[in-house]
């Protein structure tokens, strides 16, 4: 049995286990998948612990991914760009067994497999980006080698657009400000905001969106968020992250066991327990 874990604190509410047990059972890989509480304090000391104890992988999610980042000894291109990861990998990706450890982030690329998978037209499109936090440095990368036409960051504190679109300007046509240099229409808006969590909603323009424009929020719940409800009002297509989730664990249990798990009935499953 290889054992794998997600790290985070909290980490209680996780759903990452029962994704990666259903994937196990899928592709018959013979792993266990844990939930570890890291103390705030010492992240890096859990992980050696983990590894200690014979421990092969990891996820990880707030507030770790930083700090996750720092102890790589190699990372993906993606999760050098990211300045975080959300998953670790001992000894290479299999290439190596020297135990050195390699960090990659699959967020973004979770998320454009899921747009993908509802028929999202990323080449040419216009994409507007609510958020300037980790969450979305993460999924930039990941977009702007799809060739959209342009991508506009927009955040409440401006400045923190502005650097984030510099540091992805290499990539694309990207442009960073504040709600009030938002101009659509656009065929894509993301909400990578944590708004959502406290019900806000940013402040948006009536006409934000193109004809047949979809909205998404890397949030996910029980409900419709307060922004995708604005959206679906406004005649926007809605996606919440809860495909996102599963396409990112793909992507984390492909670079762990070489194998691709079918997302779709995992995803089923998620969804009806919500
Ligand atoms: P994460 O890792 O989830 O990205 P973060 O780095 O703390 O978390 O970033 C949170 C993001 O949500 C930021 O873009 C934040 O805007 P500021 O940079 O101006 O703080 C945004 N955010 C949080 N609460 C918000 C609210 N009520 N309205 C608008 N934006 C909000």
């Amino acid at each position: 049995t290889d054992r794998y874990c997600v790290f985070g604190h909290p980490v209680g509410h996780s759903k990452s286990p029962a994704i990666h047990a259903a994937f196990a059972g899928q592709t018959g890989d013979d792993i266990e998948y844990v939930a570890i509480e890291a103390p705030l304090d010492d992240f890096a000391g859990a992980w050696r612990r983990f590894v200690s104890e014979g421990g092969r992988g990891a996820n990880v999610t707030v507030p770790f991914k930083e700090e996750a980042f720092r102890l790589c000894d190699t990372l993906s291109l993606r999760g050098r760009r990211a300045g975080a990861v959300n998953t670790l990998i001992l000894g290479g990706n299999g290439l190596s067994n020297d135990f050195k450890v390699y960090g990659d982030t699959t967020d973004g690329v979770g998320l454009v497999r899921d747009l993908r998978r509802h028929g999202v037209e990323l080449a040419g499109a216009r994409i507007l980006v609510l958020g300037a936090g980790g969450a979305v440095r993460g999924v930039l990368e990941p977009l702007l080698v799809e060739g959209p036409v342009s991508v506009r960051v927009a955040n409440r504190t401006a400045a923190k657009a502005e650097v984030l679109a510099a540091d992805f300007r290499d990539l694309g046509e990207i442009a960073g400000g504040g709600f009030d240099a938002v101009e659509g229409p656009y065929d894509l808006v993301i909400n990578g905001t944590s708004a959502s969590l406290a019900g806000d909603l940013p402040p948006l323009p009536d006409d934000l969106f193109a004809p047949e424009a979809t909205a998404h929020d890397m949030m996910y719940g029980a409900e419709p968020t307060v922004f995708l409800r604005w959206a679906a009002e406004r005649g926007a297509h809605t996606v919440d992250g809860l495909g996102m989730l599963v396409e990112q664990a793909a992507e984390s249990f492909f670079q762990w066991r070489g194998r691709r798990p079918d997302t779709a009935p995992v995803l089923e499953m998620l969804r009806q327990a919500l």
